[in-house]
């Protein structure tokens, strides 16, 4: 696994619960999702988003939540079965460098890449893999912590998403004026 992937302890850190002041999962994802939607998280960690996203897909609806860490996987199992949201997560162990999601092509309404895309060693490949998953009219909300990641670096990100087919889109990003977020969709 490669060294920059962040700790499974941080997983617990990512759940505290000031972050729901900072970052309202139900105002940075709730404008993308409807009722019965398929959604593909990349870097679930924990389930900081999963388990608002899978209640607002409703029992018709799926999360596909995707990590490398077993340990952040198994936290999130735990939450979702004490939240009763374990039936609309479908949670899987991908490997570093490909989400393996072949069998959900054309289906996902949905995805987000919230503080991950600095961690995954092929960018083009994540994205490439992602456009490959998507419903014509979907959305990909990515964002980036500025911490971690420069201007430059988020430029070169979505230089690698557009490679791969994914264009900016009209929308709500995540509010701030430091973060680095886009909200991308398919060009065609
Ligand atoms: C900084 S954490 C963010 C977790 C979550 N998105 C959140 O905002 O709370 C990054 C997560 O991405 C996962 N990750 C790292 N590299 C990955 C890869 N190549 N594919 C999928 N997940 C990855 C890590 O295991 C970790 O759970």
């Amino acid at each position: 696994m490669a060294q920059h992937v962040c700790p499974w302890w941080l997983g617990y850190v990512h759940l505290l619960p000031i972050r729901r002041l900072l970052e309202p999962p139900a105002r940075i994802v709730g404008p993308h999702l409807r009722a019965g939607m398929r959604v593909l998280e990349v870097g679930c960690g924990m389930g900081y988003f999963t388990l608002p996203m899978a209640a607002a897909v409703g029992a018709e609806g799926k999360v596909v939540a995707l990590d490398v860490q077993p340990r952040m996987l198994a936290g999130l199992a735990r939450r979702a079965r004490r939240a009763g949201l374990a039936d609309r997560i479908d949670a899987r162990l991908c490997a570093p460098d490909s989400l393996g999601v072949e069998d959900l092509a054309g289906r996902i309404g949905f995805a987000l890449a919230y503080f991950v895309v600095h961690e995954v060693p092929d960018p083009g490949r994540l994205f490439a893999e992602l456009r490959a998953a998507l419903r014509s009219d979907a959305r990909v909300l990515v964002v980036e912590p500025p911490g971690h990641v420069t201007r430059e670096a988020f430029a070169a990100t979505l230089a690698a998403a557009a490679r791969h087919g994914l264009r900016p889109a009209a929308g709500p990003g995540v509010a701030g004026r430091r973060r680095l977020t886009a909200l991308l969709e398919p060009a065609g």
